[in-house]
């Protein structure tokens, strides 16, 4: 079974007003899929990471803010989008790092204020297309993706990646998951060497999971062990995703790609950050202007675990997230191109005309 034709994370269900997602939360365990109506039910599952990832969860927004002022009952514009920013907003506080969130919900509402004098009716119909063109659009784009990260890459080699950025990840394929996913259906044999991802494990919890469902050759390690990987000589590229990727490619990522990162620098081994043009923030100059998500000190001394791991009243810190500076990333994949340094100057160049 391959997971990028099996699974459909999230979906639709217009008929029933509904917006089913796969429960991240439950895997390798369980495949169960939730059925979301209001917006309290889907700042929830973005807030606790039932559904993650950069692409989906911009994707997940711009389908919530239909969802949730379809049954709106105004002819007036202006009461219609009012409500429309009441729940964007809301939905918009659910994470703050990838920019993706935001940049869905900007979307829904830069195309909702294009149809203003448009009936209501007629508008919400618009939106609903909207989302979907957001979806369809991270399909094309992680396809994309894939081929050129392949371009990059050699049969047989040993790649490292580091949290999940797949096809549950995206609307389909993932990013940095996939030239995996392609390769496996070309006999690349590539050999997957995932890191568990510390402390909400989406390396061995959902990458280990999805790649192995899909028939590729996955070994999994602890996120301390990377070093060791390297030093063996198994490791021929690092492909991680990101999160808010800044104009001069200084990276957000999951914690831990920054020291995946500079490991990596040391033994020579190059990082190809793969990501989307919208997970591309052009009006954040560096990293050190990116939110970095704050998580709770539990999921450090106690998920996971039968008892605490951790003295009770230990203090802990729990960045979702860190910044991989732009001189330790090799290039940077994108569906517009592979993008080499210098970062500033190249980047502007694709993203010209990006809307
Ligand atoms: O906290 P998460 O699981 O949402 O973090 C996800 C990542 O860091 C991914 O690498 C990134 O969003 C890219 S997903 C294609």
């Amino acid at each position: 079974m391959s997971v990028v034709d099996n699974i459909v994370s999230i979906r639709l269900d217009d008929a029933n007003d509904a917006l089913v997602l796969l429960d991240q939360t439950l895997l390798p365990n369980e495949t169960k899929y939730i059925v979301l109506k209001s917006a309290e039910q889907i700042f929830e599952a973005i807030s606790l990471l039932r559904v993650r990832g950069a692409p989906a969860i911009g994707i997940t927004a711009a389908y919530g803010v239909y969802l949730c002022t379809k049954h709106v009952q105004t002819d007036s514009y202006e009461e219609f989008a009012a409500e429309f920013k009441k729940v964007k907003d809301y939905l918009a506080s659910s994470r703050p790092t990838a920019v993706n969130l935001f940049w869905a919900l900007n979307r829904m509402e830069e195309k909702l204020e294009s149809v203003k004098d448009l009936p209501i009716a007629e508008i919400k119909t618009i939106l609903r297309d909207e989302a979907q063109a957001i979806r369809d659009e991270d399909e094309a784009m992680c396809r994309e993706i894939g081929e050129n990260a392949l371009s990059l890459l050699k049969p047989g080699m040993g790649l490292l990646t580091h949290c999940n950025a797949g096809t549950i990840a995206t609307a389909r394929y993932g990013t940095a998951q996939a030239p995996f996913h392609l390769g496996q259906e070309r006999g690349y044999n590539f050999k997957a060497y995932v890191d568990e991802t510390r402390p909400l494990l989406q390396g061995s919890r959902l990458t280990a999971w999805e790649l192995q469902a899909s028939g590729v050759d996955v070994t999994l390690v602890c996120d301390n062990m990377v070093s060791q990987l390297m030093r063996n000589g198994w490791i021929d590229a690092c492909l991680v995703g990101c999160d808010r990727v800044a104009a001069n490619g200084d990276t957000a990522n999951k914690i831990g790609t920054a020291t995946l990162s500079i490991v990596a620098k040391h033994y020579g081994i190059p990082v190809y950050v793969c990501g989307p043009t919208t997970t591309i923030d052009m009006d954040c100059p560096t990293g050190d202007d990116i939110e970095i998500e704050l998580r709770k000190e539990s999921e450090i001394s106690e998920l996971w675990y039968e008892k605490r791991m951790a003295p009770e009243g230990i203090k802990a810190y729990n960045p979702a997230f860190d910044v991989t500076p732009n001189e330790l990333i090799t290039a940077i994949v994108t569906d517009r191109g592979i993008v080499y340094p210098p970062f500033d100057v190249n980047l502007a160049k694709i993203m010209k005309d990006v809307k």
